[in-house]
C-alpha cells in the first residue's frame, strides 16, 4: 500500500486547525498541527510533510517568516506549501512557484476546498517517470539534462537494462534509441508489447535517420512518436508532454467511466430491487384477500416461469412472465372477500362478479406502461384455447402467450393445492385432467410441457404443501 501522505497545519487559530485536522484524518492524510511557526518549524524537524497548510497572518512569525525560517532550516525540497489567508494575498505566481507554494486559500476555510488544494499539491509534487534507453552515453547525460527538469529520468545503455529496469518499475514513457548493439529498439518494442505489464507504456523512438521507411516501421512496431537526433529540447519536451498529457486524460477518463458505469449499475440495481419489493407486496395483498389459496400467486409465477424457461425464452422475457403472474389475479382486490371465499356454490351473480377479476386487473395494471405484459396475464389468463374462456371468447393463438403460459400454471396450481371445498387433487388426476385439456382448455405444447414437468415430479412435490 501507499505510504500514508503527511500534512502538517499552521494555524494560530484552534477552530481552524481543528477543522483542518478532522477534515485531512477522515480523508485517509497523516496530519500534526502547530500553533505557531516556530512551533511548526519544530514539528517539521521532527519528521518531514509532503504538504504544509501555512496561515499567512499570525502573531509571532507570521506566515512568510515561517517559511523563510523552514527553507533555511530545513530541506524542504519535497514539500509543498499552501497558504491560508483571510485578506488578500500579495505573493505572484513566479514567486510561488519559486517557494514551492501551489496554492492559496481565503478564509473561512471549507474542508472540500481544502481537500481539493491538498490533492492538487500532492499531485504537483509527483514528476513522472521516463525512461531512456540508448547505448550512447553522451546522449543519455544530454536526455538528462534537458528533460531532468520536467522528469524523473533513468538512463540505461542498453536494452537488457531497460527490460530489467522495467521488471521493478513502470515509467511514464520511455524513449528508446532505435540503432543498438545485441538489441535494437524495435526488438526491445517487441518484447514490451508483448508483457501485458508493459505493453501500455507510451514509447518513443530517438533516431538519427528520418526516412519514410524507418517512420513506418516505428509506427508500425507500435511506437507513439519518434524524435530526430540530435535532441533539440523545446521539440522533445512538447512531442513528450503532449503524449503523457493524453496517457493522463485517457487513464482519468476511465476511471471516470468506469466509477459512472458502477453507479449506474448499483441504481439500476436498486430499481429492480424495489419493483420486485413492491410487486411482491402487492401479490401478498391479492393472496390475503383469498384464505384458503394462500400462496397461490407465488405458485403460479414459479410454475409459469419453469415453463418460460422450458419454452427457451430469453431472460427478460422470462423475469416479466414471472412478474405477469404473480398479479394475474390482482383484480380479486375489487371482488368482495365474501365471494371470493363463499364455501357453497357460487350463484350467477356471484360468478359474474368473480368472472370481473381479469378486466378488473387488467385495468389497474394497464397503468404500469413500463411493463405491459403485466396486464396481459391478468386480462386473459382465463381465456381457454377453444375459445369458451373469458373475458372475450378468444380461441387459440389469438390469446396472448403469456396468458396461455398463466392459464396452464393457474390450473395445475388449483388442482394440486387445497381448497374450501376439496383437498387437493392426488398426482395422477392433476395429470390426465391437463391431458385432457390439451388443446381444448389449454395450448397443446404448453400443456405439453407441465405434462412433462409433472412427469418428472414422482414425489409430486413441486407443488408447496
Ligand atoms: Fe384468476
Amino acid at each position: 500500500m501507499e505510504k500514508m501522505k503527511r500534512i502538517v497545519v499552521i494555524d494560530d487559530d484552534p477552530m481552524n486547525r481543528k477543522l483542518a485536522e478532522y477534515t485531512l484524518v477522515q480523508n485517509g492524510y497523516d496530519v500534526e498541527s502547530a500553533g505557531s511557526g516556530q512551533e511548526g518549524i519544530e514539528v517539521l524537524k521532527k519528521q518531514k510533510a509532503d504538504v504544509v497548510l501555512l496561515d499567512f497572518n499570525m502573531p509571532g512569525l507570521d506566515g512568510m517568516e515561517t517559511l523563510e525560517e523552514m527553507k533555511k532550516q530545513l530541506n524542504l525540497d519535497n514539500t509543498k506549501v499552501i497558504f491560508l489567508t483571510s485578506a488578500s494575498f500579495p505573493m505572484e505566481q513566479g514567486e510561488m512557484k519559486k517557494w514551492g507554494v501551489t496554492d492559496v486559500i481565503l478564509k473561512p476555510l471549507r474542508s472540500n476546498e481544502l481537500l481539493g488544494s491538498v490533492k492538487k499539491a500532492l499531485l504537483s509534487e509527483q514528476k513522472d517517470k521516463m525512461l531512456v534507453v540508448d547505448d550512447e552515453k553522451m546522449n543519455l547525460m544530454l536526455a538528462k539534462r534537458l528533460l531532468g527538469t520536467s522528469y524523473d529520468v533513468e538512463c540505461v545503455t542498453s536494452g537488457t537494462e531497460a527490460l530489467e529496469y522495467l521488471l521493478r518499475e513502470k515509467p511514464a514513457i520511455i524513449l528508446l534509441d532505435l540503432h543498438m548493439p545485441h538489441m535494437n529498439g524495435l526488438e526491445v518494442l517487441k518484447i514490451l508489447k508483448e508483457d501485458e505489464k508493459t505493453k501500455d507504456i507510451p514509447v518513443i523512438f530517438l533516431t538519427a535517420d528520418g526516412d519514410k521507411e524507418t517512420e513506418a516501421q516505428i509506427f508500425k512496431a507500435g511506437a507513439m512518436d519518434y524524435i530526430q537526433k540530435p535532441l533539440v529540447a523545446q521539440v522533445a519536451i512538447q512531442r513528450i508532454n503532449r503524449i503523457i498529457e493524453l496517457r493522463h486524460l485517457q487513464s482519468s477518463l476511465m476511471d471516470e467511466v468506469e466509477k459512472k458505469t458502477r453507479q449506474l449499475e448499483e441504481s439500476q440495481r436498486k430499481i429492480e430491487n424495489l419493483s420486485m419489493q413492491i410487486m411482491l407486496a402487492m401479490t401478498g395483498a391479492i393472496d390475503a384477500k383469498d384464505k384458503y389459496t394462500n400462496g397461490h400467486s407465488n405458485r403460479v409465477a414459479k410454475y409459469s416461469r419453469e415453463l418460460a424457461i422450458r419454452m427457451g425464452k430469453t431472460s427478460k422475457e422470462i423475469d416479466n412472465i414471472y412478474c405477469a403472474a404473480l398479479l394475474h389475479d390482482i383484480g380479486k382486490i375489487g371482488v368482495s372477500n365474501d365471494i371470493i371465499n363463499k364455501a357453497s356454490k357460487l350463484t350467477d351473480e356471484e360468478y359474474a362478479i368473480m368472472k370481473s377479476h381479469s378486466a378488473k386487473g387488467a385495468n389497474i395494471l394497464s397503468k404500469i406502461s413500463e411493463m405491459p405484459e403485466l396486464s396481459i396475464g391478468a386480462h386473459w389468463h382465463h381465456e381457454r384455447y377453444d375459445g369458451k374462456g373469458y373475458p372475450d371468447g378468444l380461441k387459440g393463438k389469438e390469446i396472448h402467450e403469456i396468458a396461455r403460459i398463466i392459464g396452464v400454471a393457474d390450473a395445475y396450481d388449483a388442482m394440486s393445492s387445497n381448497r374450501s371445498y376439496r383437498k387437493a387433487l392426488p398426482q395422477e388426476v392433476v395429470r390426465s385432467e391437463i391431458e385432457k385439456g390439451k388443446g381444448v382448455q389449454f395450448d397443446p405444447e404448453i400443456a405439453e410441457l407441465m405434462l412433462r414437468m409433472i412427469d418428472e415430479d414422482a414425489n409430486y412435490d413441486m407443488r408447496e404443501k
